[in-house]
């Protein structure tokens, strides 16, 4: 059985796409220093797997530490998720985002040279397009300044992988910029668990309907869209997760190649629609009201998925519906576990 270095591997997508590795016959061997997640996700795969994927409670700028890691496990492919995400955070503490995103990247991309692998999948984001001039974006538009130390450090990492590949030119990567991961495992095992207050909307949304938060403010009623609320691609984690299994396929049959791909559902949803969907599937109540933007939002941006389709094979599969239905069965199950 193929083994793949899963970094991050204990959080959101990460665990996600463990479970579409052992569904598709890879054992994924997860490496995560569990600083943004915690022993619930082990204890949901356990669950949702009968048994908890090999774990590594490791920091991956830690050189010495993942060279061994790679040593013992001799991996044929390594998936990079590790890093922090928080847009805010990266604002108010860049250093923090660029030496870790960054440096962890340069850790993994020098232990695959020092120990000859070649294949990595890596987590880019839509966040690298900044607010686009026309949707849906291509992988082809142009990287505009990207809106958050966050984003740089997306845009940066990819800038990396590419001059790699140019000095070290059996590398052989796919790089996933993904839109707005959502839901959940329909099993309800594993989900999203932020920590504190979500910056994100969805589970803001789910924690407002459960009464852990009193109201979801909506960021802003006056762009230029038609409900004035701002639109994205949201795309289902388990969907997305299968994006990385595909990725896997193509760097086996793509030597030498790097690439970057769209990894969304292909349709622009507006906030309001988010919001709407949820109390249509779900017929709970949601206390919201409109707010001022937030800055560094992007207007819109959703995904040209055409490249995604031909060349991994992969398309979207699951709907905005499924997702709200799958995140609000994991925040009823969280609360009913405490
Ligand atoms: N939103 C609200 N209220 C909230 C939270 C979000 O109205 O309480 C709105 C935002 O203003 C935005 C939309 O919901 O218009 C989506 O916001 P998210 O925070 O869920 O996600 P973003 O589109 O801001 O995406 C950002 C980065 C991505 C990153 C993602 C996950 O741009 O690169 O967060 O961390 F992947």
């Amino acid at each position: 059985m193929k083994k793949i270095i899963v970094t991050g591997g204990a959080g959101f997508i990460g665990s996600h796409t463990a479970v579409e590795l052992i569904n598709a016959g890879y054992e994924p061997i997860i490496i995560d220093d569990f600083s943004n997640s915690d022993e619930r996700v082990l204890k949901g795969l356990q669950k949702l797997l009968g048994r908890t994927p090999v774990v590594y409670r490791t920091d991956c700028t830690d050189k010495d530490a993942v060279l061994e890691i790679f040593k013992t496990e001799k991996p044929d492919a390594v998936i990079h998720f590790a890093a922090y995400k928080a847009v805010n955070e990266s604002v108010e503490n860049p250093l923090k985002y660029y030496r870790n995103n960054l440096l962890s990247l340069v850790v993994i991309l020098e232990v695959m040279q020092l120990v000859g692998m070649t294949k990595l999948v890596f987590s880019s984001s839509c966040t690298v397009y900044g607010q686009p001039d026309e949707n849906p974006v291509m992988e082809t538009s142009p990287l505009k300044a990207a809106a958050s130390p966050y984003g740089y450090t997306k845009q940066i990492s990819e800038q990396i992988i590419w001059d790699q590949h140019k000095a070290f030119p059996k590398l052989t990567s796919a790089m996933l910029r993904y839109f707005n991961p959502v839901g959940a495992h329909p099993s309800g095992h594993i989900g999203e668990l932020p920590f504190g207050v979500p910056n994100n909307l969805m589970p803001y949304i789910t924690q407002t309907a459960i009464g852990i938060r009193h109201q979801l403010v909506v960021f802003g009623d006056d762009y230029n869209t038609l409900d004035g609320t701002c639109i994205r691609d949201f795309i289902h984690v388990v969907d997305l997760a299968k994006a990385h299994v595909s990725a896997i396929l193509w760097l086996d049959k793509n030597e030498g190649e790097c690439d970057v791909f769209n990894i969304g559902q292909g349709r622009g949803d507006s906030v309001m629609d988010a919001i709407k969907t949820f109390v249509r599937v779900t017929g709970e109540q949601l206390n919201y009201v409109v707010g001022a933007r937030r800055p560094g939002d992007v207007e819109q941006v959703w995904a040209d998925t055409t490249k995604a389709e031909k060349l991994l094979n992969w398309k979207a599969e699951l709907t905005l519906e499924d997702a709200v239905k799958d995140a609000w069965l994991w925040e009823q199950n969280l609360q009913k576990k405490g």
